[in-house]
């Protein structure tokens, strides 16, 4: 067996019948808004690997620091045979989890991003020989199956990725990585951390505007898939932080009144002057609220380390016993 393998678990016209769908949803709504796994085209996966290393984006840098810290305690805790990782991107700040995971057998990688995958993968093996790399090209908020692998099975989540769900999909996300778990499994999870408005605000809407063009990439990808005629240029980014959800928003807000044409859905949209189109959110937590979550699906936190600063924090979470049947 080759040390890398792809596995793509949806047909290429299921990923586009589910744009179709989530685009005509949601452009027919009010307000409008537009799912955000669609951000992750190969150029989108670029454009947030430059965004992770922008001065005022710290979420990546503060995570990193974690990991590089508490790497040999997270093995020691977990003794992990199998580490599957959803929204893995490049994977980069994964390696040092792999490199301290010594009796680590295979690595599972789950992304939408097919270049993201293939990249972080060749890399990977290159680095890591005798490492099985079983990459899934699979939407992490359907029902996944897993390669039949050896346990313990360390499932992560970085990036504060599960932030960019709503509340409710949150739950309903987490109980089914509570599925995946069985006694003696682990979740380890990103999350970043309430704080200072100002630099939230900064950290998603940079001076260099990487951000911004990433936001505006969701038109591109439309434009291709969907040949529609969205114009980048029409529309700004705005980061907004809403205080009552804790979370930051992200909006394109359209510069005038226009129509844009989705020919293939068969369908105009009207856009007035100044109205904006949500595009994402991105929760920010405290400990109290993760450990309430995590409870809720029927794990338990047993570690919670932040950076020195503060700002991010990375929990382990096992199993709730109670739960297990
Ligand atoms: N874990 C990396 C990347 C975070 S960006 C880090 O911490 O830097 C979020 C990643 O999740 C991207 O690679 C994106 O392609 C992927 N992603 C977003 N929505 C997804 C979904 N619904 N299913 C699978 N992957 C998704
Ligand atoms: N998971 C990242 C976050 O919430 C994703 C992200 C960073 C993002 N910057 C963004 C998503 C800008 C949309 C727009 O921090």
């Amino acid at each position: 067996m080759s040390p890398f393998q792809i596995t793509r678990t949806l047909p290429e016209d299921a990923t586009d019948a589910a744009l179709r769908a989530d685009v005509l949803q949601g452009l027919t709504a009010t307000p409008k808004t537009l799912p955000p796994k669609w951000f992750y085209d190969a150029h989108g996966s670029e454009l947030f690997e430059r965004i992770t290393e922008l001065p005022e984006y710290y979420p990546t840098r503060a995570e990193r620091e974690i990991l590089v810290d508490r790497a040999g305690e997270i093995a020691a805790a977990t003794r992990a045979r199998t580490l599957v990782e959803l929204g893995s991107g490049s994977s980069e700040k994964t390696r040092h989890v792999i490199d301290a995971l010594t009796d680590l057998d295979t690595y599972v990688p789950v992304d939408v991003s097919e270049s993201a995958l293939t990249g972080a993968g060749r890399a990977l093996i290159a680095e890591r020989p005798g490492l099985n790399v079983h990459a899934l090209i699979a939407d992490f908020t359907a029902p996944l199956t897993l390669p039949d692998t050896p346990g313990p099975r360390l499932v992560a989540f970085l990036g504060g990725t599960i932030g960019n769900l709503l509340p409710e999909e949150r739950a309903a996300f987490l109980g089914s990585v509570r599925a995946l778990l069985s006694p003696g499994d682990a979740l380890l999870l990103g999350t970043d951390l309430v704080k200072d408005e100002e630099v939230l605000v900064r950290a998603y809407d940079d001076a260099a505007g990487v951000t911004a063009a990433f936001d505006k990439n969701v038109l591109a990808v439309v434009n291709r898939e969907l040949g529609a005629d969205f114009d980048p240029g029409a529309f700004d980014h705005v980061a907004l932080w809403d205080a009552r959800n804790e979370w930051i928003e992200m909006r394109l807000r359209s510069r005038t009144a226009q129509t844009v044409k989705l020919p293939a859905l068969d369908l105009a949209v009207d856009f007035a002057a100044g109205e904006e189109l949500r595009t994402e959110v991105s929760a920010k937590f405290r400990e109290e609220g993760v450990r309430a979550e995590l409870s809720a699906a029927g794990m338990e936190l047993s570690h919670w380390w932040t950076d020195r600063e503060g700002r991010f924090a990375l929990s382990l979470s096992t199993v709730s016993l109670s739960t297990v049947r």
